[in-house]
């Protein structure tokens, strides 16, 4: 909390994208019990997942068990995951006209998300504190259009540009939504919150500015401001400015961005940030010189610690455990 708000912590503190997922053999053997969905649904299952991921690696922060792809349940369509296929998002929205027809997002439809909120708050020990999250406008937008996890994003992108109509309105209706599910996790008890723009990478910063940049604005100013904000996108290197004045209070940088270079160009701005995931399968020697090389350029106050993008499913928990040490170890005072 403290390196959120840009002050001197005791060290640099670590969480990692993706903590409580498929790399831990607990998470993959109550999976094949239980559908991704039917995990999610559950309160109960939520704040096993995301407590035992914490505990079990020593995070300095948790983060709710859920995915940002579960708001788009409340605008119709169904959402299921296929092995080996990821999402699936049924039916896309392809037919720009629709959009008109869409709902109002209703995050009341979400409430098994905050009771889950409320019981790892009460499960986690008292000093680590609890991240929630949303997916942002735009990757939610693609996902919704594509129907699934996207090369070219050409449905997407042939709205945005030739149905700027249909594009505005579809982006409004997300942010409202995005801002009230958001909300409403504060409320149930995080700490902090990340947005999470996953692919807005994709697009050129005009187009950024132009078509996106409105709308991740209008969440970070609806929501509270008394908790941290933490706004990431990969692929962001041409656009830091413009996702820090879209809003938050930390910046997510990537790994194929220099964090010195970030920091630099972002001033006093916090960020987090940027180990790449890859480096967590391989050999300790080279892991614990990029592992140094995150912290030199990080430059201690105002950073938090964490991958550039999320940590990949085969990555062995052993080397999750040695980063933590040695971030916990070289930034220590
Ligand atoms: O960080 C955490 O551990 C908290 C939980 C979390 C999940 N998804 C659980 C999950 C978070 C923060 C997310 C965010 C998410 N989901 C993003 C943004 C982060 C990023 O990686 O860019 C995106 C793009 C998604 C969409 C999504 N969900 C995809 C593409 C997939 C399939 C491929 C994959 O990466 O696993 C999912 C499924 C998903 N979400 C799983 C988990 C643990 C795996 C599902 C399974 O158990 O098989």
């Amino acid at each position: 909390m403290k390196a959120c708000r840009g002050e001197v912590a005791d060290y640099t503190p670590v969480w990692l994208m993706r903590q409580a997922g498929r790399y831990m053999s607990e998470y993959r053997e109550l999976r094949s019990k239980v559908t991704f969905m039917e995990l999610c649904r559950s309160p109960e299952l939520v704040v096993e997942v995301t407590v035992h991921a914490r505990n079990r690696i020593g995070a300095d922060a948790a983060i709710l068990f859920a995915d940002i792809l579960l708001i788009i349940e409340c605008l119709g369509p169904k959402l299921s995951f296929v092995k080996g296929d990821g999402p699936q998002i049924d039916p896309p929205l392809r037919d720009p006209d629709e959009v008109a027809q869409l709902p109002e997002i209703d995050v009341d439809e979400l409430e098994h998300v905050y009771a889950g909120v409320k019981g790892i708050r009460e499960a986690l020990p008292r000093d680590i504190p609890l991240i929630g999250f949303a997916g942002a406008p735009f990757t939610v937008a693609s996902y919704l259009i594509e129907g699934g996890p996207s090369k070219n994003f050409e449905h997407t992108k042939a709205i945005m540009y030739h149905r700027s109509d249909a594009w505005h309105e579809l982006m409004g209706k997300l942010a409202r939504g995005t801002a009230s599910y958001l909300q409403r996790q504060i409320e149930a008890g995080a700490q902090a919150v990340q947005l999470f723009d996953s692919w807005v990478g994709c697009l050129e910063p005009d187009d950024y500015r132009e078509f996106v940049m409105p709308y991740s604005k209008q969440i970070f100013d609806a929501i509270s401001d008394e908790v941290p904000k933490i706004h990431f996108g990969k692929g962001t290197g041409l656009m830091l400015e413009l996702i820090k004045e879209a809003g938050g209070d930390v910046v997510g940088v990537d790994f194929m961005t220099p964090l010195a270079e970030a920091r630099q160009r972002l001033g006093d701005t916090p960020v987090q940030g940027n180990l790449d995931p890859v480096l967590l399968l391989g050999d300790r020697e080279v892991l614990a010189k990029r592992i140094d090389r995150v912290l030199e350029q990080g430059q201690g106050q105002g950073h938090i610690f964490n991958l550039g993008h999320g940590i990949l499913p085969n990555t062995p928990v052993d080397n999750v455990l040695y980063l933590i040490d040695r971030v916990h170890e070289v930034s220590r005072k």
